[in-house]
């Protein structure tokens, strides 16, 4: 016997851990004795002479592939339930609130572990694949600003609660655009001033539909009203400035500017993420400076 190297890895899940064996061996160990040892033991593949690097790397690769305790058929559950969740609450936003049904903080509570789920164990890649299929401009655009925010959370490390609490910002901010004639939301070009006035109506309108509505924490009607607010005091509708923007306030403005500037529009094509972060550091003084550099890893690696 010239030799038998093994590999072995554990993956982990909630019901049970699995125990991956791959083997490498000379040809002449292949005795049917010894193969019924190994297959005894867990062993998936065996690698035979004349070993390639490549060769080696690949088996090793199918053998052991990347998880964090679900596979590729969890991964791909997860994932839609989240979009599905998400989707459920646009659905209660730009279709029932208009339609005179009332839209509850439960609403969104219920989605939010979905969501949080599906970001963790897909990827932002993923999300913003799936979501960006969506045929209606003001779902994906709130669906995209859902997927940055939550990666962007989970990327700063925030708590668990904080998480959530800046993936329901994301979900409601833009609200008030459920009451904005769907002409002007999805007009196919430039708005003229005066649709572009209508437009700027929607976050008083959002704020106003759910503070009549009530049940919603005050941080929430903060973001719906002043996520258009620059720190500078140039935004709207309140010209707020600096310490009058709370964080959560800065963070929800960041990435939904940064999704409205990748997400494709009837009017342009979308910008790349360079360009994008770029354009949002000639921003200066407008926005959390620190906030939007924490934010790099986020645009770039698609966390
Ligand atoms: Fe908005
Ligand atoms: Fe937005």
């Amino acid at each position: 016997m010239l030799g038998v190297w093994g590999f072995m890895t554990s993956v982990a899940n909630k019901t049970s851990t699995k125990r991956r064996l791959l083997l490498a061996s000379d040809r002449s160990d292949q005795s049917s004795e010894l193969a019924s040892i190994l297959r005894s033991v867990g062993q998936v593949d065996t690698i035979a002479r004349p070993f390639d690097a490549q060769g080696i790397l690949q088996r090793i690769r199918a053998a052991f592939p990347d998880s964090d305790g679900y596979d590729e058929t969890d991964r791909g559950k997860v994932l839609n339930r989240g979009v599905e969740a998400a989707h459920a609450v646009m659905v209660k936003i730009f279709e029932k609130l208009p339609a005179g049904v009332p839209l509850k903080f439960s609403d969104i509570v219920e989605a939010e572990n979905k969501i949080l789920k599906a970001i963790k164990h897909s990827s932002l890649r993923e999300w913003l694949t799936t979501v960006g299929c969506h045929h209606a401009g003001s779902y994906r655009h709130c669906l995209f600003v859902t997927g940055f925010a939550v990666a962007y959370a989970q990327h700063l490390g925030m708590r668990d609660d904080d998480q959530r609490r800046l993936a329901r910002a994301a979900l409601l901010h833009d609200v008030g655009k459920a009451f904005i004639p769907v002409d002007i939301l999805d007009k196919p070009g430039p708005l003229t001033l005066e649709e572009m006035e209508e437009m700027r109506q929607h976050p008083r309108r959002g704020y106003d539909a759910l503070a009549a509505q009530g049940g919603f924490p005050p941080e929430m009607l903060d973001v719906v009203l002043h996520h258009h607010e620059f720190l500078d005091g140039t935004g709207y509708p309140n010209g707020l400035n600096g310490k009058q923007i709370s964080d959560i306030v800065r963070l929800t403005t960041i990435v939904d500017i940064y999704a409205a500037l990748v997400e494709k529009r009837a009017y342009r094509l979308q910008f790349t993420h360079a360009r994008a972060l770029g354009m949002m550091e000639e921003m200066g003084d407008k926005l959390d400076q620190h906030l939007l550099h924490a934010f790099r890893p986020v645009a770039f690696g698609y966390y």
